[in-house]
Formats: structure tokens, sequence, C-alpha cells
């Protein structure tokens, strides 16, 4: 199976086109989220099969709770059931299902439905499934400034070693605390943009921008994109 020599640890997806998928069929957008998911299914698999250790899942971003109500609405009905519906098969294949975002912002029955999905998934070390929901890069660099913020008011004695905080002490208070950052970040239908995702964790992944509208998006494309990180060069800012 593995043709590749060079399989990145963490590959992110920024899943875009579900709406241009619908429309170029005459149909409701929400369409176009359903058939995502089947890209979802099929990526995830794909992952386990080349030995990708974590796939991480751009889904819903701050700015997507903008949109018309009744797509927000369908959006979130549809995480709802696809999680209810994914369980089992999380169970099976030993994959550790992780929520990351603005929990806050969730519903509670959803919110009951996550921490179910993660706890009893919290063993399982094939596969980590990051799915961001309500995340935006620049509220999860705000939020974490804002623990910080309030570790120092509350333990002013600690604040000298608080203040000679590093990079990496520093990543430990975003919401991706002990995940590693992506090697690659693959953009699906055109754009070339990160409308506020993975802003700190970005600083040193190789992008990869595909035409192809992510409910296209199989195993096909997900090999083709492993393929091309393996033929990149990652140099770090050093010689080589
Ligand atoms: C991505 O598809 C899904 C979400 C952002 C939730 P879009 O809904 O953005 O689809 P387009 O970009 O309008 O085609
Ligand atoms: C980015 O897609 C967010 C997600 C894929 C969840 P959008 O469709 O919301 O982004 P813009 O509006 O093109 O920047
Ligand atoms: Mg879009």
């Amino acid at each position: 199976m593995n043709e590749l020599e060079n399989v990145p640890v963490h590959v992110s997806i920024i899943m875009d086109g579900n709406g241009r998928w619908a429309r170029e069929r005459g149909l409701e957008r929400a369409a176009g989220h359903i058939e995502g998911v089947e890209s979802v299914r099929a990526c995830t698999e794909a992952a386990v099969e080349y030995g990708v250790r974590y796939l991480s899942l751009y889904a819903f971003s701050e700015e997507n709770w903008g949109r018309p109500q009744e797509e927000v609405n369908a959006l979130m009905a549809l995480m709802f059931k696809s999680m209810m519906a994914e369980l089992s098969n999380f169970l099976e294949n030993g994959i550790r299902f992780v929520v990351l975002g603005h929990r806050e912002r969730l519903g509670d029955e959803l919110n009951a439905l996550i921490d179910d999905c993660m706890e009893k998934t919290a063993g399982n070390t094939t596969l980590t499934l990051v799915i961001f929901l309500s995340y935006s890069g620049k509220w999860d660099i705000l939020q974490a400034a804002k623990k910080y913020a309030r570790e120092i008011l509350e333990h002013p004695e600690k604040a000298d070693g608080l203040l000679s905080i590093d990079e990496e002490a520093f990543g430990r208070y975003l919401v991706t605390d002990g995940i590693p950052d992506p090697d690659m970040i693959i953009r699906t239908s055109g754009e070339m943009r990160l409308s506020n995702y993975l802003l700190w964790q970005s600083a040193y992944s190789e992008f990869l921008f595909s035409d192809v509208l992510w409910p296209d998006f199989r195993k096909e494309e997900f090999r083709s994109a492993l393929l091309a990180y393996s033929k990149r060069d990652r140099r770090y800012g050093k010689v080589k």
C-alpha cells in the first residue's frame, strides 16, 4: 500500500466547495454538505491506510455562524447525525475522535454527544481525527493569551517564570495542545486563503491547493496530495 517514502504525520484539510458542488447540480447547499460527509469518510479511511497519524478537518469556522440560520441549523444537525452514525466505526478502527473550537457556542445536546464520542474513543491510537468546529485561528490565539494572563493574575508569585515563556510553552495554551502542527494543509475548491484557520500552527506547514470541490475529494485525491507532499523539500529556513 505504501508507495510513499515520506508520509506526513498530520494532514489538515480546509473542506471547501460544498455549496458550489450543490449549485452545479441544481441542488440546495445542504445537499453539498451531506455529500461532503462521504468525503470525510473516504479521507479518514485513506489516512488510516497510509499511516497518517493525525487528520484534522476544518468543518465550521467562527465566521460561519454568520451564514443564514437555516444553513447553520442544517450543518449542526448534520454534525450531530454524522457523529451518531460514525461512533461505531471509530471504535472498530481505532480512531480517536477529538473536537476543538469554541465549544460554548455549540448547543448542549451536540456538546454532550461530542463529550461522549471523545471519552469513548480516548484510548484509540491508530488515527486521531480532529474536527475543528466553531474554530478560528485568531480566536484560538486570543483564548490562549487570556488563559495565560489569568494564570499570571491568579499566581503573581509565578509571574517571573511565566514571563519567560517560549514558543513551545505558549503553544500549550492553544486548543491544539498535544497535537503536532500540521505537516500539510490542503484546501479544496480552488480558493487560496487560510480563512482564519490554524494561524499559529501553520507556521511551517506545506500548503496544497486543489481545484476539486470537497464532495468530490475522495481517496484518489487524498493519495495524490500525499504523493505531492512526499516530493516537497522542507528546509525550515536552513540551507540543505
Ligand atoms: C465548505 O463548503 C463547508 C463549510 C464552510 C461549512 P462551503 O459551504 O463553503 O461551499 P462553497 O464555498 O460555498 O462552495
Ligand atoms: C472556510 O471556508 C471554513 C471552512 C471550510 C469550515 P469558507 O467557505 O467559510 O471560507 P471563505 O468564506 O471562502 O473564506
Ligand atoms: Mg466556502
